[in-house]
């Protein structure tokens, strides 16, 4: 009787959760930026299995705003930040990629704050946060392949080493990859 009255109840709320989420786009886990979608101060980006997440972010007793990718699981725990150097002082800024195909970070006035920096782009690329943490730009096309990157964070890394970065130490070939804390 009790299994009975559970079962329809049980597949009702699923149903009713995944047109909600149909509807609202709002339970998906959005891991890609694709030309024309930004990530506002607010907004969320996270990799497919939940593990990091990228948002703008204060860190302790500032008001300024950086855009970071974050373990999801310990919030403490800050792994990279793309504007280290360029504080946002409202919070109107946006992750986006650019007209010149590039990750680039603004200010509430549209001003560049970070970019990527990559000369010779399309107009057509995408950035997936990918389960490692990485955060990648490539053709919109082949997102998720194993294709060439045009850029990825893991070559810029902030103050955390993760696992599947490689960090080149050959200067005589001018490699040179460097951590701040
Ligand atoms: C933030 O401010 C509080 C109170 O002044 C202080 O105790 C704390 O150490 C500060 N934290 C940082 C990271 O500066
Ligand atoms: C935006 O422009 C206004 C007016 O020029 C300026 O006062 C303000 O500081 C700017 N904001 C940012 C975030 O650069
Ligand atoms: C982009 O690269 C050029 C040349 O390396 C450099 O002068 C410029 O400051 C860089 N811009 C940003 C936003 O990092
Ligand atoms: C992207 O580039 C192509 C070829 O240069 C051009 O035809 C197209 O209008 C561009 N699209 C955007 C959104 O800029
Ligand atoms: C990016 O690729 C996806 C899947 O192939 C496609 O649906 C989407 O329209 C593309 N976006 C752009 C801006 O080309």
């Amino acid at each position: 009787m009790e299994t009975n009255t559970k079962i329809p109840l049980y597949v009702f709320l699923l149903s009713s959760i995944f047109l909600l989420c149909s509807l609202a786009q709002f339970c998906y886990a959005v891991d890609t930026v694709t030309q024309g979608k930004t990530v506002a101060d607010g907004d969320i980006l996270t990799s497919e299995d939940q593990t990091f997440e990228l948002r703008f972010f204060s860190p302790e007793n500032s008001t300024f705003r950086f855009v970071r990718i974050w373990y999801k699981i310990d919030v403490q725990a800050v792994v990279w930040v793309a504007n280290r150097d360029s504080p946002i002082s409202n919070r109107n800024g946006v992750f986006r990629i650019g007209v010149d195909g590039n990750i680039v970070v603004l200010n509430g006035n549209n001003s560049l704050v970070w970019s990527s920096n990559v000369t010779g782009l399309s107009n057509n690329t995408a950035a997936v946060l990918q389960n490692t943490g990485n955060l990648v730009l490539s053709n919109n096309e082949s997102i998720g392949g194993t294709s060439r990157a045009h850029w990825q964070s893991f070559d810029e890394p902030t103050d955390t080493f993760l696992p599947g970065m490689r960090v080149p130490v050959n200067s005589a070939i001018g490699e040179f990859r460097a951590f701040r804390s």
